[in-house]
């Protein structure tokens, strides 16, 4: 039996009094692209650093590959690409001779199609990382990844900073990459892009991993949003079971539905309903649920419901960034 790509099992980490991480199980299968979702603070990075075996779990393990995390960081490092949000590099040192030393510490590089996504990317590796942009800093980060054709792609942010354009090659690189069969772990804040590209989505609140599933399953279990139009008098939609938010406004009802459709649907065509749209929650609405910030749907909920308000998730998030990573590989 091959092993998972990753897997944790209890995978916990303290610095000092903060619980960053907090009994983290997760696995996550050979060639599925996995999006990791949280806010500011909520352990994704500390999650990554883990992987990596840059910082040592309190508790806990983590195996890439079947290999563990931080006693084998050598072998694990050789099976993956590492990205983060943002990078330390070398700023005398060009592009072209970055690429090049990340490449030998990588181990691996497909010349050509290093070449090829310099040319998607729009990438000059003539300058000296001192004098690029954030985000061609960026795109060497992620060239510098690609590049390698590595089993596994461990992106922290992979895009942040990149312009529309960019974002949308980086999507194709990683649709390609899957494609091929590489695994993608991918924390990000861009709910589009984790819609677009991932077969399942984990979302991390304060150190806890508070959902998990494709998109399909979470948002069969939440709400639904429904907006019905009558020909005449507007039925008392509150009685039905599973109904919530409901709105009335002339003519038209709004409503969420949690669990089953059927109950309100028989209501809506014993009264004459003209016009029904129902519309799924959006990752964004599902994500928010889980943060008790009102949700635009009116309160998605979700398998778990395990929404909590208060401090904790937010509060330990800005300025708290890590020492340097430097990309491409962290043994
Ligand atoms: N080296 C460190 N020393 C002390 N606390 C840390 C350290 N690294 C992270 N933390 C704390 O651990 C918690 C999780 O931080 P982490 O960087 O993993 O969050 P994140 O989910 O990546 O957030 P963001 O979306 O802002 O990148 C935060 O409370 C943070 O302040
Ligand atoms: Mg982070």
């Amino acid at each position: 039996m091959n092993p998972a790509a990753i897997r944790t099992s209890g995978l916990s980490k303290r610095f000092g009094g903060v619980r960053a991480l907090n009994d983290l199980n997760l696995e996550v299968a050979l060639g599925e692209v996995v999006g990791y979702l949280g806010p500011n603070g909520a352990g994704k990075t500390t999650t990554i650093r883990l992987l990596l075996g840059s910082i040592r779990p309190s508790s806990g393990s983590a195996e890439i590959f079947g290999l563990d995390c931080w006693r084998n960081p050598t072998s694990v490092h050789r099976r993956l690409a590492y990205v983060p949000g943002e990078a330390s590099l070398w700023p005398s040192l060009t592009g072209a001779e970055t690429l090049h030393l990340l490449g030998r510490v990588q181990g691996q590089v497909d010349g050509a199609y290093r070449d090829e996504l310099m040319g998607r990317f729009d990438f000059d590796p003539s300058k000296k990382v001192r004098a690029y942009s954030k985000g061609n800093r960026q795109k060497l980060v992620l060239i510098a990844a690609l590049m390698t054709r590595a089993d596994l792609l461990v992106l922290d942010e992979p895009t942040a900073g990149l312009d529309p354009l960019m974002e949308r090659a980086f999507r194709e690189c990683v649709a390609e990459a899957r494609q091929r069969g590489q695994t993608i772990f991918l924390s990000s804040h861009i709910l589009s892009e984790v819609e677009a590209l991932c077969d399942r989505v984990a979302i991390l609140r304060a150190g806890k991993l508070v959902e998990i599933g494709t998109l399909a399953e979470m948002r069969h279990l939440s709400t639904l949003s429904v907006e019905a139009t009558f020909e005449g008098a507007v039925p008392d939609l509150s009685v039905v079971p599973g109904v919530t938010a409901v709105e009335v406004e002339g003519a038209t009802v709004r409503c969420q539905v949690a669990g089953s459709v059927a109950p309100l649907l028989s209501v809506l065509a014993g009264s004459g309903a003209r016009g029904l749209l129902s519309r799924e929650p959006s990752l964004e609405e599902l994500f928010l649920a889980h943060y008790g910030t009102g949700p635009a749907n009116g309160g998605a909920r979700t398998r778990t419901g395990a929404a909590r308000t208060g401090a904790g998730a937010g509060a330990a998030g800005a300025g708290s960034v890590p020492d340097g990573e430097v990309a491409g590989h962290g043994g």
